[in-house]
């Protein structure tokens, strides 16, 4: 039904609005008396099998929801009706910010890929805390954070720590976003020596804390092998949790998209279909050259059940989906989790 009559629909229309317009459903659609078990009992698919543990929590399943689909935290009860095993919020930044001007999302049909700007749009940290006061405690969500697009260079670390500190009673585990291609300053978070600068603040702040929450490195899908091998040394030195592979891609190789529309779409992070090759092959590299040493979290262009097991062949422990939750719609989480069922027989 979704691919067949919501979809065709929702395409009809500017990519953002649809966003906001489909939130805003979500969120209405959840609070009639009944529709909550409805979506549940379509997608929820609950077995001890599924459960996965890693990273000292314990997951109800091993597929999430990646950043950036609920940055401000606003619908995250809502959307575990879909079946999610974990969500993830943000990208969170301390101040609000608007983002990019606008038009900054696109979607690429023909590829079911999206290509997006936005720039770290959110509300800022307070709004997020207030959103997070919310949750029951039901589910696992991680904290995706960042820096606001105007802090200097010597300042990005003390806008982490204010993210890190202010967020650490309401998420489960942290995920330091090193790898947004939208707003800029790419250089600095890509060397080494900063990453575990930052990194080892990050985890000086944990220890101040009675309880430590887990933290982990996104990074992009783009890096080459001896950046990869950088990230390997990386995790090593300084024994972080884990690694998210991957955030969005600034390569436009190999695309059914005209290269007119692509300079007309100009700058932006590819996300979907089109990655999903690039960011199992980072995954694979990762587990292979470390030895599978630490936990990684595989995202890139999952939509089918088969793309989620590749990630998982390759190396990854946990999935998660963005862009395959908009073409595919909420029948791929329960697709996946299905078919980790049946490969579990
Ligand atoms: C519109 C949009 C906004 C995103 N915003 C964020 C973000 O704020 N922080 C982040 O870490 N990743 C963000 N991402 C990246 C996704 O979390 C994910 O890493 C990436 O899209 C690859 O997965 P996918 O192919 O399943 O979409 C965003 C992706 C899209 C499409």
């Amino acid at each position: 039904m979704y691919k067949a009559i919501v979809r065709p629909i929702l395409f009809c229309f500017d990519p953002e609005k649809v966003h906001y317009f489909t939130f805003s459903l979500i969120r209405t659609v959840s609070k009639i008396p009944g529709f909550k078990s409805l979506f549940r009992s379509l997608y929820l698919v609950e077995d001890p099998r599924l459960e996965r543990e890693l990273i000292g929590l314990k997951f109800k399943n091993p597929v999430g929801l990646a950043a950036g689909f609920d940055k401000n935290a606003v619908l995250y009860n809502e959307l575990a009706n879909f079946g999610f095993g974990f969500i993830e919020i943000g990208t969170v930044t301390p101040k609000g910010q608007v983002g990019n001007p606008k038009q900054r999302l696109f979607r690429l049909k023909d590829d079911k890929g999206i290509i997006n700007r936005m720039g770290f749009n959110n509300e800022g940290l307070e709004a997020a805390i207030t959103q997070l006061k919310k949750n029951k405690g039901q589910l696992i969500i991680g904290g995706n954070i960042g820096k606001n697009t105007q802090t200097k260079p010597e300042d990005y670390t003390k806008d982490y720590l204010e993210c890190f500190n202010a967020l650490h009673p309401y998420v489960d585990y942290f995920v330091l976003n090193v790898s947004c291609p939208n707003v800029g300053s790419h250089a600095k978070l890509n060397d080494k020596d900063y990453l575990l600068e930052l990194i080892s603040a990050v985890q000086k702040a944990n220890r101040t804390f009675a309880a430590q929450k887990p933290i982990l490195l996104k990074i992009a899908p783009d890096l080459n092998d001896g950046q990869l091998d950088e990230i390997v040394e990386l995790i090593a030195e300084t024994n972080l949790d884990g690694v998210i592979a991957s955030n969005t891609s600034t390569d436009r190789e190999d695309l059914k998209t005209s290269d007119e529309r692509l300079s007309e779409i100009g700058n932006g992070g590819l996300s979907g279909l089109p990655i999903k090759a690039k960011s199992t092959r980072v995954i694979k590299y990762l587990a292979d050259k470390s030895n599978k040493a630490f936990p990684i979290i595989g995202v890139g262009g999952i939509h089918s059940a088969k793309d989620a097991l590749d990630k998982l062949d390759a190396g990854a422990d946990l999935v998660q989906v963005y862009t395959g939750f908009i073409y595919e719609g909420p029948k791929l989480i329960k697709d996946i989790n299905k078919a980790l069922l049946k490969k579990a027989h």
